[in-house]
């Protein structure tokens, strides 16, 4: 009932909380909108599935109800995320306790499905991340995790890692080939601590460039540690966001819209068919509502859109911050957000929100002590 309170804990994080998981978010838990048929989220999931079944028959086994909660070695340690690294902060991350988290990536299954000895598969779940609040953010999410391990004789008078780099990008070339069409693609390079090199693969689709997954050649001490094999081995790994890809594909512009009951949302798509293009039926105006305040010690921008989110649910659509003034005597910070109050399938009244933009301001008063304005 105490959600940002900190404890320390000198062995893993000085700031990291007991538990920081609020009741709107444990309540997803269990929702597994990957596995509702004919949802966008399963249908994309499906298609990438079939497409690794078409091109490598019986070579890749899938996983998609792997639990959420997991242990923060799976989650970090194993996967050689530093001690130190943004992402272990419980500004970030939902912490269940001491040991656990909810993952919030799908790489938290890498070295698990390895030491169960899968030298090929690929892992879908929901990831949970501690976010600001926009049409393409919410604070839980689907991921697919692929990962494949290649032994020694297959890669025989090539050098073990650019064989794995060469097949990895041919394998998600064909891959985003599959979902988008005959689309332009280039590869950028990236960071993640798990694999090297790392790569972004991006793809020109309706007039823009768009990261589609992170990827790269799995780190050796991963494999090292965790894969039985009798002599040298290889991988790669990728990851990617289901509903960044769905947005993209079936044209659907609110991240809210994949948690709608709603059937006007739900009756357009269909398992099987990636042609579906997103009609919207609910064009009401945002309402704009602003709150001023002095910072505090307990404010951040996560804790805030955390609070904007227990309070209002899905129906706020944007938290943004449109001030940032510090006092020249005082020193003392003010911050405005612009709050955008929107259902995603119907018209709200001004009174509801009205009330609950001042839920809103008694809440941030109270749980993060600003001083409002
Ligand atoms: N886990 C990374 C993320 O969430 C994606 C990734 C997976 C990158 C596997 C490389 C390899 O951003």
């Amino acid at each position: 009932s105490e959600p940002l309170r900190a404890v320390s804990r000198s062995d893993v994080m000085t700031d990291s909380p007991v538990n920081n998981v609020p009741e709107n978010i444990f309540g997803k838990i269990g929702t597994d909108l990957h596995l509702k048929p004919n949802h966008p989220l399963c249908i994309i999931k499906s298609a990438i599935y079939d497409y690794f079944e078409k091109n490598y028959p019986g070579t890749f086994k899938t996983f998609d109800d792997r639990k959420p909660v997991v242990t923060l070695n799976a989650n970090f340690d194993s996967i050689l995320i530093p001690e130190d690294h943004i992402s272990r902060s419980s500004n970030d991350t939902f912490y269940v306790d001491n040991v656990t988290c909810l993952r919030c990536h799908t790489s938290a299954h890498q070295a698990e499905l390895l030491r169960e000895g899968q030298a090929a598969f690929l892992c879908t779940g929901d990831v949970y991340r501690r976010d600001t609040i926009d049409s393409t953010h919410y604070p839980v999410f689907h991921q697919m995790e692929g990962l494949r391990v290649f032994e020694s004789h297959e890669w025989s008078g090539q050098d073990g890692t650019d064989f794995c780099l060469s097949d990895l990008k041919k394998v998600l070339e064909g891959l985003a080939k599959h979902l988008f069409g005959d689309v332009q693609m280039r590869w950028v390079e990236a960071y993640f601590p798990f694999t090297d090199p790392s790569l972004e693969l991006e793809i020109f689709f309706r007039d823009e460039w768009l990261e589609v997954l992170g990827s790269g050649v799995v780190q050796q001490e991963i494999l090292q540690k965790n894969y039985t094999a009798s002599g040298d081995v290889r991988g790669w790994a990728f990851g990617l966001g289901l509903e960044r890809l769905a947005m993209v594909l079936f044209q659907i512009p609110d991240i809210r819209l994949f948690w709608t009951a709603d059937t006007r949302f739900l009756k357009q798509f269909k398992q099987g068919d990636l042609t579906t293009r997103f009609k919207p039926y609910s064009k009401f105006p945002p309402v704009f509502k602003d709150v001023a305040f002095w910072t505090s010690s307990a404010y951040t921008e996560n804790n805030l859109c955390e609070i904007v989110r227990t309070v209002a649910g899905d129906l706020v659509e944007e938290t943004k911050l449109i001030d940032d003034f510090t006092h020249p005597k005082t020193g003392r910070t003010s911050h405005c957000y612009r709050i955008a109050y929107r259902s995603p399938d119907r018209s709200m009244t001004d009174e509801e929100i009205n009330q609950l933009q001042d839920e809103v301001r008694s809440s941030l008063q109270e749980k993060l002590e600003v001083q409002l304005r």
